[in-house]
């Protein structure tokens, strides 16, 4: 699984992280997206429209790998990958989270932030980690310095990048991606920007070419 969410995630640079009003906003943003050559994206389950959303996208728009942020329970796990998340990404981790994604096809990313946390992932056989929140938990400094101390652990780092920062993380040997909504931006998905949101996805896209 690990390596499954490897190939998915290391991809691209930036896995966009969006939140959605409705699945037609779901399809829309992540055709714009899609069309910039960010094709994987993290729709979280923070508004009540998500998994319709998730649903749309997994019909609509086949370019896109779909998948499910902020699921905290298994219930969420559960009806996220009936929705059709192909991955399904968390703010961290519980026992109950770790069995549902244990029957299940789908990979997750769990959350971890702190040593013991990471120990608890590697035992649990986890490679491929969030970092969550990114900038507030001690950024690209923390994940250089664990470097070392968990040599195969990778990372997609999530909370508080944006094109300011994100070049710190990028450059780090253990980050696979970052995770981020600045290429979404509320005002221009409001505005029906789309051609304004495919901008910001190919400058992430960039960041690595
Ligand atoms: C997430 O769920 O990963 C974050 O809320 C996204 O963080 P950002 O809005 O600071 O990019």
């Amino acid at each position: 699984n690990s390596k499954r969410l490897l190939e998915m995630l290391s991809a691209q640079p930036v896995v966009p992280v969006v939140a959605v009003e409705s699945a037609a906003e779901g399809v829309a943003l992540a055709r714009a997206l899609a069309a910039g050559g960010l094709k994987a994206i993290e729709v979280t389950l923070r508004t009540p429209a998500a998994l319709e959303a998730i649903m749309a996208i997994a019909s609509e728009v086949p370019e896109t790998l779909c998948g499910a942020g902020t699921v905290l329970t298994p219930r969420q796990f559960d009806r996220a990958t009936k929705a059709g998340a192909q991955f399904i990404v968390s703010p961290g981790a519980t026992m109950e989270l770790l069995d549902a994604a244990r029957s299940s096809e789908a990979p997750m990313l769990p959350g971890s932030a702190t040593p013991s946390e990471l120990m608890a992932m590697l035992e649990e056989g986890y490679e491929v980690l969030k970092f969550f929140p990114a900038e507030q938990i001690g950024g690209a400094a923390f994940l250089k310095s664990i470097s070392p101390v968990f040599p195969s652990l990778r990372f997609c780092p999530t909370g508080g990048i944006s094109m300011k920062n994100v070049r710190d993380y990028l450059a780090l040997p253990n980050v696979i991606c970052v995770g981020g909504s600045w290429v979404a931006p509320k005002a221009a998905v409001e505005a029906g920007d789309w051609d304004a949101i495919t901008a910001l996805a190919r400058e992430a896209v960039a960041l690595r070419s």
